[in-house]
């Protein structure tokens, strides 16, 4: 079975979670709360399991992504939503991964996404792809996507395997 990490899955990002425990993916979800983590990975406790580690400890996220892969094997697909504030937990992933995997780390708005890739070293057999959460406008009236928009826009992402994908209206497109 493949194997898929989604890093902030139990958050605005389940529903692209069970999507892929429902193509055949084993899915392997990073959250801090256990009782919220629950409520998404008793929906399908064969294929979604959780790691409950905080993304910003760089070593403890290292050593909790060791157990999963004993268990799953590597990871063929990474889907990343990880706040600003803890830059070296994507690096982290990325180190971890043998190679072959796509990786698809999701952006914020305000974020630029050139600048985001151009931050990171990417291992040359990891296919690097960004998703960016844009807004919505609804009867002249902008707002924010709503969770099942974030999530099929990732699971649209991953279908048309782009290398760049807007969800919604971006505002100063970079790429
Ligand atoms: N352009 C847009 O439309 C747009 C863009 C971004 C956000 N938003 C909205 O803004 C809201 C808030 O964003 P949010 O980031 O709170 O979204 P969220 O996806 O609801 O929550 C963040 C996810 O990351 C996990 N997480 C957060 N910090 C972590 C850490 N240090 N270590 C491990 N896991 C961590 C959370 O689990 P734990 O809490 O269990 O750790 C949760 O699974 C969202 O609900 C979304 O609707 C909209």
């Amino acid at each position: 079975m493949k194997h898929a990490l989604v890093i902030g899955g139990s958050g605005m990002l389940a529903g692209a979670a069970l999507w892929l425990a429902e193509i055949g993916y084993h899915v392997s979800i990073i959250g801090r709360d256990a009782k919220k983590m629950s409520r998404l990975t008793k929906r399908l406790p064969d294929r979604l399991s959780a790691i409950l580690v905080d993304y910003r400890d760089d070593l403890r996220l290292k050593e909790a992504l060791r157990r999963p892969m004993a268990i799953h094997g590597d990871f063929d697909l990474v889907v990343a939503w990880i706040h600003s504030d803890a830059t070296d937990a994507l690096p982290c992933v990325l180190s971890v991964l043998r190679g072959g995997t796509d990786v698809f780390h999701v952006l914020g708005s305000r974020s630029n996404s050139s600048d985001v890739r151009n931050g990171l070293t990417i291992p040359e057999d990891v296919r690097y792809h960004q998703v960016q959460l844009g807004y919505q406008v609804v009867k002249g009236q902008r707002r924010w996507l709503t969770h099942e928009e974030i999530a099929r826009g990732v699971v649209e992402a991953i279908q048309g395997n782009k290398t760049y994908h807007a969800v919604g209206m971006i505002e100063n497109e970079s790429v």
